[in-house]
């Protein structure tokens, strides 16, 4: 069933209910080439390898939820790292194209803050991409503590993506495009969370960061420049968790309930 977009002023859980919005996040986020694409290229080796060494450890079979799954990007590579992988989305047409990538994951479409209760108990493993940055911030909290709520304890992990940081190198153009944006009003979502805001909200929602990595250092914009080659490569070498991760314009937290 399609959830009906509530007027204006935009709801996040509204931005990506209509075809459209998932065709452009398909087609130009996440098209080829796209600066989107090349950050996930970096960061998702790091993400298996969290996933495969946790599997590794572990006893007994893991079972993961990727909240806010959308188009199954990130549950379509981790799923054949873990027992069983959950997909959860509230937009039935994101959900849609998630199914054609995914080959075992349960994909829901629902809201986890309203009955019914769609969740299981106690997922080893929860991964949440590209979501928090541009929730509403009571959202934020209400779904950091709803997925704290279904994460097994002490032993389970959160991993948690902001995807614009606000110490990058690449705030003073978001600066200059949010004073643009309060004559153009095109809708474009300009947010940007600090490492220590992020790791503050975590905290107070009931996880502890353990570690960090960080994506991408110099502004995208020279991605689109004769200098990509270079930029490339300086953005290789920065990738990852290490000194310079706070100042990332990507970031990955790796969270233990607390
Ligand atoms: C930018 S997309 C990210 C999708 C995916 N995680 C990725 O990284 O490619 C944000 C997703 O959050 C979903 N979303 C927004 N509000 C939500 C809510 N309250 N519950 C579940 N999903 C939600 C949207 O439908 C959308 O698919």
């Amino acid at each position: 069933m399609s959830r009906q977009p509530s007027a204006s002023p935009v709801v996040y859980s509204d931005r990506f209910q209509t075809p459209a919005a998932v065709a452009e996040y398909e087609a130009q986020e996440y098209g080829a080439g796209s600066y989107a694409s090349f950050i996930w290229d970096l960061q998702r080796p790091a993400l298996e390898k969290i996933v495969a060494d946790f599997r590794r450890a572990r006893p007994g079979p893991v079972r993961l939820l990727d909240f806010a799954c959308g188009t199954g990007r990130v549950i379509s590579a981790l799923e054949p790292l873990v027992d069983a992988a959950e997909g959860i989305d509230i937009s039935e047409n994101m959900v849609a194209v998630a199914r054609k990538k995914c080959r075992a994951a349960r994909l829901l479409v629902g809201d986890i803050l309203s009955p019914p209760e769609i969740l299981q108990k106690e997922y080893d493993l929860i991964t949440s991409f590209r979501f928090l940055l541009n929730a509403e911030p009571e959202l934020r909290r209400c779904i950091l503590k709803k997925l704290r709520a279904v994460l097994r304890a002490p032993d389970g992990l959160l991993i948690v993506n902001v995807h614009g940081n606000s110490h990058s190198l690449r705030q003073p153009a978001i600066r200059w495009r949010r004073w643009r944006e309060r004559t153009q009003k095109t809708g474009v979502m300009l947010n940007a969370l600090s490492p220590a805001a992020t790791r503050r909200l975590l905290h107070e929602s009931g996880f502890q960061v353990v570690r960090q990595f960080g994506f991408g250092i110099l502004p995208p914009t020279l991605h689109r420049t004769s200098l990509r080659g270079a930029a490339a490569a300086v953005d290789r070498f920065f990738a990852g968790e290490n000194f310079w991760c706070d100042f990332s314009i990507d970031l990955m937290f790796v969270c233990r309930p607390c």
